[in-house]
């Protein structure tokens, strides 16, 4: 049973490697980002309150955050392993992800950090397209769709994120330095943690995965 969490800033592919893992290991993405997207796009109370931090790049408060991932584990398609994309994002957070899994006396297999340089994030990031309809992440630079603006996985329409552009990304990225880099140190200490070199093709990051996952 695979129980895995991504980590890494901004853009360094987590959701693009998620698509993946999912197809190969048939295991659930779990992308806390993704979850308040479609609270927003629905008009929920928990997608007004996500809101106005996201469109900052802040992050949302932990105890909006918790409870909705505690629900989300408790669903019968976790049951056989999944892969958290985007959380946990503080010590915090962790420290509540660790307790939920000795409640179901479970633990976390791997936790992948996919590490990318600072100065291509931005770039990335502004390039970055996705489907509305079904998340498929494209890129206008490295992963164009065939036609302009469809998505080739569903006929979707592509879009880019509210809070990818220029003024926010930075602001994202120093919320990440300042507030989820310490569970890098938090995770090699309980010995679960594995380096993922993403500033490589999408390919070969993902192979690298498969080398630490197991085929
Ligand atoms: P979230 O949606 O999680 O965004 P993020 O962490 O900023 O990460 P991204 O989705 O931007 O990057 P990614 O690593 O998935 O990169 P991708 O694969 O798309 O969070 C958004 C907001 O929600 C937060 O700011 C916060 O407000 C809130 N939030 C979410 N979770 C929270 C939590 N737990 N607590 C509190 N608040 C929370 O790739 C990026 C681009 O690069 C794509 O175009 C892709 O095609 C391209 N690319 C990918 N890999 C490669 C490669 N190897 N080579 C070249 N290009 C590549
Ligand atoms: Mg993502
Ligand atoms: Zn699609």
């Amino acid at each position: 049973m695979l129980n895995i969490v991504l980590l890494g800033p901004p853009g360094a592919g987590k959701g693009t490697q998620a698509e993946l893992i999912v197809k190969k290991y048939n295991i659930p993405q779990i992308s806390t980002g993704d979850i308040f997207r479609a609270n927003i796009k629905g008009g929920t109370e928990l997608g007004k309150k996500a809101q106005s931090y996201m469109d900052k790049g802040e992050l949302v408060p932990d105890e909006l955050v918790v409870d909705l991932v505690r629900d989300r584990l408790n669903q019968d398609d976790c049951a056989d392993g999944f892969m958290l994309d985007g959380f946990p994002r503080t010590v915090f957070q962790a420290e509540e992800l660790d307790k939920m899994m000795k409640e179901r006396n479970l633990s976390i297999t791997k936790v992948l950090n996919i590490e990318v340089e600072a100065s291509k994030l931005i770039d990335r990031i502004a390039g970055r397209r996705v489907c509305r309809s079904c998340g498929a992440t494209y890129n206008i630079n490295t992963k164009p769709t065939a036609k302009e603006g469809i998505c080739d996985v569903c006929g979707g329409e592509v879009y880019q994120r509210a809070d990818d552009n220029r003024d926010t990304v930075e602001n994202r990225i120093s919320v990440y330095n300042s507030q989820t880099a310490p569970l890098v140190e938090y995770y090699t200490k309980a010995g679960n943690l594995a380096t993922i070199n993403g500033d490589q093709p999408m390919d070969s990051v993902f192979s690298d995965i498969v080398k630490v996952l197991g085929e």
